[in-house]
């Protein structure tokens, strides 16, 4: 299956990426996780990227374009994907359709995650995630099990986002608004969009979203 999760920040893109991901044993592919794990190995890419994301501005197309379809010729994309924060513009939607032609694979869903604008802010700034597995929680909203361990790995250590603070939050939900809607239009035109009620628990969204790609 070839997937692609649509949201703006906070929707709950990662949070639903890892459990079908795991389900249906398809990597899960976040430009967002690609640029992080770049800008920690403080590699030329994510040099490059890091002065947008900090500013909460998309990383240009020409770069994005790049590594994603490096990403897709791997061989364990070639069973199925999920693209989670990828395609973010109209530029980039056409790009990844080139990359998908040239190898004769489609789309088969664009997975709408809808939220309102206004719970966002209040998801990205109470959100922490594991230093070791990338495990994502929520302060209030989904805690690990036993306070201060991983449900995942049992690790310890926490961080938060370095893009999470209150006005870089802000600037990510209004970069990312106007694009993420011509996105579901243009996807909509092709028939390959389900929209999923994200408002709802974690494992309620998961289930409809189950239930849709049943
Ligand atoms: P990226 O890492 O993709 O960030 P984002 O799109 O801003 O989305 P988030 O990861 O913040 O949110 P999410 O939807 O994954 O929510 P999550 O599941 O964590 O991109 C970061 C930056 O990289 C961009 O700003 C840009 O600079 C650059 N970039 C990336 N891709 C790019 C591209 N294609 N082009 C150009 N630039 C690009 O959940 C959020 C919180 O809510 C968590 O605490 C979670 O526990 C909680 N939560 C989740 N679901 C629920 C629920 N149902 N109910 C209550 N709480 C919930
Ligand atoms: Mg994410």
């Amino acid at each position: 299956m070839n997937l692609i999760l649509l949201g703006l920040p906070g929707a709950g893109k990662g949070t639903q990426a890892s459990l079908i991901s795991d389900k249906y044993n398809i990597p899960h592919i976040s430009t967002g996780d690609m640029f992080r794990a770049a800008m920690k190995n403080k590699t030329a890419l994510g040099l490059k990227a890091k002065k947008y994301m900090d500013e909460g501005e998309l990383v240009p197309d020409s770069v994005t374009n790049g590594i994603v379809k490096e990403r897709l010729q791997l061989d364990d994309a070639k069973r199925g994907f999920l693209l989670d924060g990828y395609p973010r513009t109209l530029n980039q939607a056409q790009a990844l359709q080139q990359a998908l032609s040239s190898s004769n694979r489609r789309l088969d869903h664009v997975l709408y995650i809808k939220v309102p604008k206004g719970i966002l802010m209040e998801r990205l700034t109470g959100r922490f995630m594991c230093s070791n597995c990338g495990a994502t929680y929520h302060k209030v909203a989904n805690p690990p099990k036993v306070e201060g361990t991983c449900d995942k790995c049992g690790s310890h250590d926490f961080y938060q986002r370095e893009d999470d603070k209150p006005e870089t939050v802000e600037k990510r939900i209004n970069v990312n608004e106007e694009q993420t809607e011509k996105l579901a239009k243009h996807y909509s035109d092709f028939n390959l969009v389900r929209e999923i009620d994200g408002e709802q628990s974690p494992k309620k969204v998961f289930q409809d979203i189950v239930d849709q790609l049943n």
